[in-house]
């Protein structure tokens, strides 16, 4: 696993869409597994800006998003579907038919799970896997539990993740309290996956996920297993851990 320490949010965004804009330059045809929520906004920003001095395409990229609010239209002014488009896809080239993201509001939602999943297998798999990671080491909407799912699927959402998320709505009972995730198996396949975080609030999750150790009470760990990761912290975050560069 690379660690790379960061001044801050400006150089974390920075260094994540260098790293995207260098993947696509090599495979323009990439699957990118995307992720909403505060953190990456920057780094979508980053990519804008790249795309429009014209040193980065989409248009044969294709996109999965890691999850969905249950209950919500796709144009709900909160559903991830509509962060996507205001934050990233509206401003570059993508192909609107290449972006998905698990339908929250389907009516089946084990099969619209299981769809999720065979499209991105129809797809090649995702090539790189952009993540946040939640104060309690969610990844995804994979949250904290005895055990966690391997595939796409619904969850209950934590108290604090509720609590969290409750700033984007007018109250914490407008927060729907179930999404559709993109499972553990499901973000473990990915080829590469890359991984931000800043603030002090999240140093405990960090920790976890650096520790050595493997625990379903903080599913980030499980990044440990897999052979290419990189993650990007804050020096705020690096600094509360005492990160010892050689435990990377
Ligand atoms: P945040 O959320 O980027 O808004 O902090 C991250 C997450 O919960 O995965």
């Amino acid at each position: 696993m690379r660690v790379v320490v960061v001044e801050n949010d400006k150089e974390m965004s920075r260094e994540a869409a260098n790293l995207i804009q260098e993947r696509i330059k090599e495979k323009p045809n990439s699957v990118l597994g995307l992720a909403t929520g505060s953190t990456p906004i920057g780094t979508y920003k980053e990519l804008i800006r790249y795309h429009e001095q014209g040193s980065v395409f989409f248009s044969k990229a294709t996109a999965f998003n890691l999850d969905e609010y249950c209950g919500l239209d796709g144009d709900h002014a909160q559903s991830y579907a509509r962060f996507m488009k205001e934050n990233f896809f509206q401003s570059i080239d993508i192909d609107s038919e290449n972006t998905f993201i698990p339908k929250g509001n389907a009516e089946d939602k084990q099969v619209e799970c299981e769809r999720y999943d065979a499209l991105i297998r129809e797809r090649g798999g995702i090539d790189l896997q952009l993540l946040g990671i939640g104060e309690n080491g969610h990844i995804g909407f994979n949250e904290p539990n005895d055990l966690l799912s391997a595939g796409t699927h619904r969850v209950e959402l934590d108290q604090g993740t509720i609590e969290a998320n409750s700033r984007f709505f007018d109250s914490y009972e407008e927060v729907p309290k179930s999404a559709l995730t993109m499972g553990m198996g499901t973000i473990l396949k990915a080829k590469e996956i890359v991984l931000l975080a800043s603030g002090v609030k999240k140093a405990e999750a960090i920790r976890g996920l650096l520790s050595g150790k493997i625990s379903t009470k903080n599913p980030a760990s499980f990044l440990q297993l897999h052979p290419r990761v990189t993650i990007i912290i804050d020096r705020e975050i690096a600094d509360a851990i005492q990160l010892n560069q050689d435990i990377a």
